[in-house]
This record gives structure tokens, sequence and C-alpha cells, in this order.
């Protein structure tokens, strides 16, 4: 577990309730919690409380929680990519309305990439809806932060994979990614 601060992207100290947040590995008791966290965060799709609780526990490892005290801030779902080993493919990023504003969903992505279970991780991988602008804010602020490339293609079709119910999605691919968790920064530190 990883108490971090995080820095204001504003240029003023944030405040205690948003200035700390505990960062760890998800739990099954955080399945229905995380569930009510995406639902209140468009437009991200909602999936069954089922399918959280295996986030939070089959893909714990590369998957994250902020917590706030005792509410949920953010969480992050990921899995390396099965065909892929050096692939961590993100599936959502979710910060909760009172968490944004402090950077708290590139926090917990780098948080992950320095867990030693990333350490074989050189690229993130991701799918965005070409409207979708804070979260290609998002993954374009980590390219840039990590001085690396962002690649995007199309992947999956409105017409051709979603029965038009969806968004198309483009595939994100970024990287490399040279980390190393034994050189974690102090603030992130290892997670446990
Ligand atoms: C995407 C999300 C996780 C970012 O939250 P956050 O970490 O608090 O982000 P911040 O407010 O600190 O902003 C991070 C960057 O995104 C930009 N941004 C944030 N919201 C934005 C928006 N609605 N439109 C455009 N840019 C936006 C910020 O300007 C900032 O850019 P910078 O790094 O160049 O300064 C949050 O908005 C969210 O949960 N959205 C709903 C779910 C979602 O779309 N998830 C991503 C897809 S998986």
């Amino acid at each position: 577990m990883t108490l971090i601060t995080l820095a204001s992207n504003r240029g003023r100290a944030c405040s205690p309730k948003t200035s700390k947040f505990r960062l760890r590995p998800p739990m099954a008791k955080d399945g229905a919690a995380v569930n009510r966290l995406i639902a209140d965060c468009a437009p991200l799709d909602t999936n069954s409380v089922y399918c959280n609780l295996l986030q939070c526990t089959h893909f714990s490892q590369t998957s994250v929680i902020a917590e706030d005290g005792s509410s949920i801030g953010g969480f992050v779902s990921g899995y390396v990519q099965p065909e892929q080993p050096d692939v961590l493919f993100v599936w959502q990023v979710a910060v909760a309305h009172h968490a944004r504003g402090h950077k708290l969903g590139a926090a917990m992505i780098d948080h992950l990439l320095f867990r030693p279970v990333c350490d074989g991780i050189h690229y993130i991988e991701t799918s965005i809806s070409p409207d979708n602008a804070a979260s290609w804010a998002l993954f374009n602020s980590i390219a840039q932060n990590h001085n690396t490339q962002l690649e995007s293609t199309p992947w999956f079709s409105a017409r051709h994979h979603f029965d038009g119910d969806h968004d198309d999605e483009h595939l994100v691919r970024i990287g490399p990614f040279f980390l190393d968790s034994r050189k974690a920064p102090k603030q992130w530190g290892a997670s446990e």
C-alpha cells in the first residue's frame, strides 16, 4: 500500500480532501463500490458486479484503487495482455468527481507501471472513443511525461463490432517504457 500526495495541476496546494490518496491493489470487498464508481463515471461502460469482483481479485496486481479517506477516489483495471507479455492493457480508468483535477488517473497508471509485476512491461495499450477528450488528454499526458510515443489505430467499429450501440474504439499504444520497480519514485514506492 502506498500513500501519495498529488501535485495540483493548477499550481496551488491541493485541499486536504483531495491531496492524499492511498494507492493499493483492489480486493474482493471493493467490488460493489467499484461498480458504483464506474456507474458514476460516464462515458464508461458499466459491467456486472461479478465482473468488477474478478477485476478486484484475479487482476488485482494489475489494477489499483485510490482511497480518499473511507471512500474510493479512483480505480484503474488492467491486465497483462495474454499474447503480449510486455503489454499492460488498461481496461478502464475512473476518477470520482470529487477527486478530479489532480492527475490522479495518470498517477494510478504510473503506480501500476512501477509495480514489480510490471517490470517486463514496455507498452501500455488501451482503447479510446474518438469523442472522449478527457481520456485522450490523460493518455497523451502519460506519453509526454514518459517522453515516449502514442500511436492510435481504429480497432472496434460502431457498425461492425457494436451493432451501432456504442462509439468506435481506437486502439492506443504508448511506449516503449523501460521502468524498474526498484527505481520507483519515492512517493510511489513499491505496491504490496
Ligand atoms: C479521464 C479521467 C480519469 C481523468 O481524471 P483526472 O486524473 O482527475 O484528470 P485531470 O482532471 O487531472 O486532467 C488530466 C488531463 O486531462 C485533461 N482533461 C480532464 N478532463 C478533460 C475534459 N473533459 N476534456 C478535455 N481534457 C480534459 C486535463 O486538462 C489534463 O490535461 P493535462 O495533463 O494536459 O494538463 C476522469 O475525467 C474520468 O474518470 N472520466 C470518466 C471516465 C473516463 O472517461 N475514463 C477514461 C477512459 S478509460
